[in-house]
């Protein structure tokens, strides 16, 4: 199975690039912040809780994704793989990614980092608020605090796929394509050796 963490800051490009490798290598794309946004729709206990704090850009508890992400591999056990978007935030949420794979008898294949400097994460993401209908999107403090919480709680995740030897970086600046281009170069080589 190939199995890649899409990883990078708030507005680096994680869904873009997401839908265009599932697309060519026919992976499953599990993306934590859209089923969060799907639990919301439909107004569920669980959708109303997470808002609360989506709403402020902060994180929500590990239990809840990680439960999310559970129930997603046990419905998906045949398939080429899953890209994993806006999930592992935490180190208890990646060291649990590991224990559900490993559990499924596979393990995450690569790290893919798209690396966005902060002002253009802002950028992008106030554009998007225009018409979004995120509340996440809506103003700079909140922008900020999601950046913020980034830092703090997820960055630090670089060390953990590194000590693994997982870790591989992308430039998120450029275009869409452009950035796909790479994103597909990288795990041509890595494929190579997995
Ligand atoms: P989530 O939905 O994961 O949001 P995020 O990571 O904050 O960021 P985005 O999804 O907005 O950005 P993206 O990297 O996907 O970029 P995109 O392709 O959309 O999480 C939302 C919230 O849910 C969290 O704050 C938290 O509360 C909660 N949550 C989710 N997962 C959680 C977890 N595991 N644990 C705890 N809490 C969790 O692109 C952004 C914009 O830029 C778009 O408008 C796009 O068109 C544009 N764009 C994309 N590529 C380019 C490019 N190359 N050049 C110019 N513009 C571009
Ligand atoms: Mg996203």
């Amino acid at each position: 199975m190939l199995n890649i963490v899409l990883f990078g800051p708030p507005g680096a490009g994680k869904g873009t690039q997401s839908e265009k490798l599932i697309e060519k290598y026919q992976l499953i794309h599990l993306s934590t912040g859209d089923l969060l946004r799907s639990e919301i729709a439909q107004q569920t206990e669980l959708g109303m809780k997470a808002k609360l704090l989506m709403d402020k850009g902060e994180l929500v508890p590990d239990e809840v994704v990680i439960g999310m992400i559970r129930s997603k591999l046990d419905q998906n056990k045949s398939t080429n793989g899953f890209i994993f978007d806006g999930f592992p935030r935490t180190a208890a949420q990646a060291e649990a990614l590991d224990k559900l794979l490993s559990e499924n008898n596979t393990a995450i294949s690569c790290m893919l980092a798209l690396e966005v400097d902060n002002e253009e994460l802002t950028k992008r993401l106030l554009l998007r608020g225009k018409d979004s209908g995120r509340a996440d999107d809506q103003n700079e403090d909140i922008i900020r605090n999601r950046i913020k919480e980034y830092n703090n709680k997820t960055a630090p995740l670089k060390d953990y796929y590194t000590a693994q030897r997982k870790f591989h970086a992308i430039n998120g600046i450029g275009s869409v394509e452009e950035i796909f281009g790479a994103l597909c170069s990288e795990i041509a080589s890595i494929h190579q050796v997995i």
